[in-house]
């Protein structure tokens, strides 16, 4: 039996100011195809699961948002975090929670706020990998071709083998710039697509071996207090959780990691520039959301969500954005940058 886990918790700042805190970017149709990201994430998982075998695990200032965009979840599916402690806690939550309901299940963990295309091919790689977790301890990741040194992923080495599912021999979760540009120049790595698939068993031995007192606070909750009242629970022992994700925790500790290739296209759409890359394009390289008229431009990203009427002449590679209460203009291609000027708004407004 195959459970979904989706976790909606996290921030996701880089879209700002299209994305906020009090709606991040899963929650948000950033493909403008009239779908969030998290209900494009939910529907790429009905041919996997089971709609009852669907969880999402998020923080409790978003529960609303998820089930006014999942209004087929029920509400016991939807676990809400009083405090962000990263994707380890997330995952122990919703582990204990699963094995209640089947002690030999296997779980498919995922992000909500990816673009993936090519969902007959990522419906069979998660195939090859839920069949590969049933009665093992293996923890299945996900690997993409990498084609820059991003410093943001976990990068994946593995045993070569003939086996669609291949060992893994190292795993870092966001290198360094040098060491990134050498895993990428020795063509022996694939990043971590963020996807995990592993039986009940399997992670719940992981925690007990790399996250001990995780593993006990939820094992202990799940046993003895929930029945009673889980969010009175939940909500005391999250805040004490260590505050570490599960490719730190779990995934570079770990020496039953395996990975399949994802032949699909991917991206986290981690930045502004990353959006372009795969969005529509006119003739001239640019992407226009809502009222906007172009003059000689190109390879520029323009969305106006007011009701004014954008007009540009002469624009190439900028960012144009018009919200409602900010307007922005700058260089699509500079993403430090963009972080960096992001976070000093963010602290005055
Ligand atoms: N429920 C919950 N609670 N969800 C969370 C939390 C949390 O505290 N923190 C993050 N998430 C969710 C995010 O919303 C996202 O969907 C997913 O978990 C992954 O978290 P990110 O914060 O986006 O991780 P990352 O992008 O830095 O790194 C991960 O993804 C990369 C691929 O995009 C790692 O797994 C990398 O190894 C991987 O390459
Ligand atoms: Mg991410």
């Amino acid at each position: 039996e195959v459970f979904v886990v989706i976790m909606a918790g996290g921030v996701g700042s880089r879209f700002w100011p299209y994305s906020r805190n009090s709606r991040p970017k899963q929650f948000i149709d950033v493909l403008g195809n009239g779908k969030s990201l998290l209900q494009m994430t939910y529907q790429r998982f009905l041919p996997t699961a089971n709609k009852d075998n669907i969880l999402v695990v998020t923080n409790d200032i978003y529960a609303n948002l998820v089930k006014e965009q999942l209004p087929d979840i029920s509400e016991d599916h939807i676990l809400t975090e009083p405090a962000r402690r990263n994707t380890a806690p997330c995952i122990a939550y919703a582990a204990y929670k699963i094995r209640q309901k089947n002690p030999n299940a296997v779980i498919v963990v995922t992000p909500a706020d990816h673009a993936i295309f090519q969902e007959e091919k990522f419906t069979r790689v998660i195939k090859t990998a839920t069949t590969a977790a049933e009665g093992s301890d293996k923890l299945l990741t996900v690997g993409i071709l990498p084609n820059r040194p991003e410093t943001g992923y976990g990068y994946i080495q593995y045993i070569e083998s003939e086996d669609e599912v291949k060992k893994v021999k190292t795993f870092t979760e966001k290198p360094e710039l040098d060491l990134a540009k050498k895993f990428l120049e020795s063509g022996d790595f694939v990043w971590n697509a963020g996807i995990f698939v592993w039986s009940v068993p399997a992670i719940i031995k992981s925690f007990e071996n790399a996250l001990p007192d995780m593993a006990e606070a939820f094992e202990e909750g799940a046993d003895k207090y929930y029945q009673a009242d889980e969010k009175a629970y939940v909500d005391r022992i999250y805040p004490q959780c260590e505050n570490i994700s599960i490719d730190y925790g779990i995934l570079e500790k770990s020496k039953s990691v395996y990975v399949v290739q994802g032949n699909f296209d991917w991206s986290d759409l981690g930045s502004w520039n990353s959006l372009h890359e795969i969005r529509e394009k006119d003739t001239n390289d640019n992407v226009t959301d809502g009222d906007v008229i172009l003059g000689e431009c190109s390879n520029n990203i323009v969305k106006s969500e007011t009701k004014r009427l954008i007009v540009l002449d002469q624009l190439e590679g900028y960012l144009v954005g018009d919200f409602e209460d900010v307007l922005i203009i700058c260089k699509k291609d500079q993403d430090a940058k963009f972080r960096e000027y992001v976070a000093e708004v963010k602290k005055q407004h």
